[in-house]
């Protein structure tokens, strides 16, 4: 399916032409054109808002997979930590859509390809110049009767899907440690393929590390493996690219329930495994409200400071910040959400990353419901309050353009372009819909939705049909379809979406505006038992300025500056940040130098950069941590600094 764009001024009309079984009609406001194009991107943006957009084409990634397909992909890789590079041979194995087919395409990014073979003869390959964020690609000349070629190639160390840490840069301080992060489009960094969601391909690894050390994948994991520093992998489901993953370092197991356990450092693994000992109750819930759990395991790696994000679905085993080992479970939504990924994501996959929010949308989702399951209403209604803040706080900010769950990201870095639009405007209206039709309801269209697609990769315009022929069918008197693509192809919140609301959040209230009036002191709040939420809810919620004498009658009674709880301190250092507040900004420092997760730095980073003394502060902070962050997190941070 093919939509057209009409540029009118600011305004585009879509016009969905050609057609398919999925046709649906739309209209939405367009992407702001830039005049002043300057950036590579910037031209290339303006050049593709004025064309077509195919419908489930991936404009991420040169694969070629309509003509020829990856299918499987056997690696065998040398760990090699004094050069930080990975070395070795990827094989993959493809089938032919188009018979007459005389190329394979690749994506790559930064790799040596040191050959290309097929049975053992050489073939015939070029890398393409390489593009600033889609890297090169790779094509290479297949004869009429090869179906796999074996590609032997090197990674570079700045490889921007492979982080590279030091002993010291470890909680252990002993051994290195090497994780890979491949969402969205950073496996090509460090294995030759198709890079493209839409490409499910099975695997096979072999990973040769240093012998003390253990490696573990997205795959089959074997806690008991004897540290030879040769280990086998194998993910017999079919996956996507950007869900292969490798972690090497001086790991170690520990079991929380028949089907889940925990890998990490030594030091933490026993507080990681109290953490989040409710995983395997949360993998019980979600089977039986939505459907059968196809991995086989589910187990948690927890990962080194520097992670660049939260948490990362890895299939059979998610990679997760320390950052959220709070020693009282405040912070394990994240494993609800990487759990729910299980089904929404790593089952039913979008096809392109304009689809990101079939991903986030539908995981928020269903984090929320697994949380209501494990710990009740109440936590659930904070933390939906909570989600719907951090929403329109985006809605606030974002161009109208990005506040789009079907985003048009033609000529975009996807790193660039994230936001909470898709993970908590898709919740929303998810709910929305739970709402209108009843849960019971909601949760049947689910559990056929995950049947129905799963092991595929699906559009958004695939979605809504699906949508359209199901739930909306049966319930014609309670959803339109006008309503649904207003949610999907619309920027802002639709009028009367649901409202979530928390009575825990109503003492909390009162209490800072009795605060914000004067009339009690800080030390007067009855927040003895507050919880983190709530607390974040306190600090989230205060107006934009506030006085030193404020500051410091809120730190005095509630130690903020020294808060363990790594969300609390966030709001609080971005409150001190934007007032600054002195006496916070020791704490800043060794907050920015020891976490590389990127929610969290980013803002402070940000708010540093407005003025000339924060600035310096921040290139001080940037300066003395830039090499054990992660390069997401460089990236993301170093316009800040400059
Ligand atoms: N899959 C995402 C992380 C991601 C998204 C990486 C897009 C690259 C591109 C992961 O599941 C995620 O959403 N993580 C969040 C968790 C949070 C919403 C609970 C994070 O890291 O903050
Ligand atoms: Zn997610």
């Amino acid at each position: 399916m093919i939509i057209k764009y009409f540029v009118v001024g600011a305004l585009a009309l879509i016009i969905v032409s050609g057609c398919s079984d999925d046709s649906s009609s739309n209209t939405a406001v367009s992407p702001k054109v830039d005049q002043s194009a300057s950036t590579e991107a910037d031209v290339r943006k303006t050049k593709t808002e004025t064309t077509t957009i195919e419908i489930g084409k991936d404009y991420h990634s040169f694969g070629n997979p309509e003509s020829i397909k990856v299918k499987h992909l056997n690696l065998d890789l040398t760990v090699d930590f004094t050069k930080k590079i990975l070395l070795g041979t990827a094989q993959l194995d493809f089938q032919k859509i188009d018979p007459k087919a005389k190329q394979l395409v690749l994506d790559t990014r930064d790799l040596t390809i040191n050959g290309v073979s097929a049975n053992g003869k050489p073939l015939d390959f070029t890398v393409a110049k390489a593009d600033s964020f889609l890297g090169a690609a790779l094509t290479i000349d297949v004869p009429a009767d090869v179906n796999d070629v074996v590609i032997s190639y090197q990674t570079s160390p700045e490889a921007s899907g492979v982080q590279w840490l030091t002993p010291e840069q470890t909680a252990g301080k002993e051994h290195p440690f090497l994780f890979t992060q491949a969402q969205a489009i950073h496996a090509r960094s460090f294995i030759p393929l198709q890079d493209s969601p839409q490409v499910r391909m099975t695997y096979d690894a072999t990973i040769r590390t240093p012998k003390d050390l253990i490696a573990v994948m997205s795959a089959s994991n074997d806690p008991d493996t004897e540290r030879d520093g040769i280990y086998e992998f194998s993910m017999p489901q079919p996956i996507p690219s950007y869900l292969i993953a490798l972690a090497v370092g001086d790991l170690y197991f520990k079991s929380m329930g028949e089907r889940t356990g925990v890998y990490s450092e030594k030091g933490i693994l026993d507080a990681a495994a109290a953490e989040f000992s409710d995983t395997e109750s949360m993998l019980i819930a979600t089977e039986k409200a939505f459907g059968p759990y196809s991995w086989d395991r589910y187990d948690l790696l927890i990962l080194p400071p520097s992670f660049p994000f939260g948490g990362m679905e890895n299939p059979r085993l998610s990679f997760i910040t320390p950052t959220v080992i709070a020693g009282d479970k405040s912070l394990v939504s994240l494993i609800a959400h990487e759990l729910a990924h299980s089904w929404s994501g790593n089952t039913v996959t979008n096809a392109t990353w304009r689809d990101l929010w079939l991903n986030e949308g539908f995981t928020t989702y269903l984090t929320y419901r697994i949380m209501q399951m494990i710990y009740g209403d109440e936590r659930f209604e904070m933390e939906a309050v909570l989600g719907r803040q951090d929403l329109q706080a985006d809605v606030d900010s974002l161009a109208a353009s990005d506040q789009i769950m079907a985003i048009d990201l033609r000529g975009r870095d996807p790193d660039v372009v994230f936001s909470n639009i898709p993970y908590e405007k898709g919740a929303l209206f998810l709910r929305e819909l739970e709402h209108k039709v009843g849960r019971e309801n909601f949760d049947k269209f689910l559990l056929g939705y995950f049947e129905k697609f799963a092991f595929q990769s699906i559009t958004t315009e695939q979605f809504v049909s699906y949508l359209e022929q199901t739930l909306l069918k049966d319930h014609s008197t309670k959803l339109s379809k006008q309503r649904i693509q207003q949610w999907v192809f619309e920027p802002g919140i639709p009028d009367e979406a649901p409202v979530p609301e928390s009575d825990a959040f109503s003492v909390v209230d009162q209490a800072r505006n009795a605060w914000l009036t004067g009339a009690i002191q800080a030390s007067e709040i009855d927040s003895e038992k507050w919880v983190v939420h709530q607390w974040l809810y306190f600090l989230n919620n205060m107006p934009d300025k506030l006085s030193q004498e404020q500051l410091a009658n809120l730190d005095k009674a509630f130690s903020l500056t020294n808060s363990k709880n790594n969300e609390i301190a966030h709001s609080w250092l971005l409150i001190s940040v934007n007032n600054w507040y002195q006496p916070a900004f020791k704490r800043l420092h060794q907050y920015l130098t020891s976490i590389g997760r990127n929610k969290l730095v980013k803002p402070l980073y940000k708010a540093l950069s407005q003025t000339p003394e924060g600035k310096l502060m921040a290139q001080k902070a940037f300066n003395e941590a830039k090499e054990a962050y992660h390069p997401l997190t460089v990236k993301a941070n170093e316009g800040f600094v400059e």
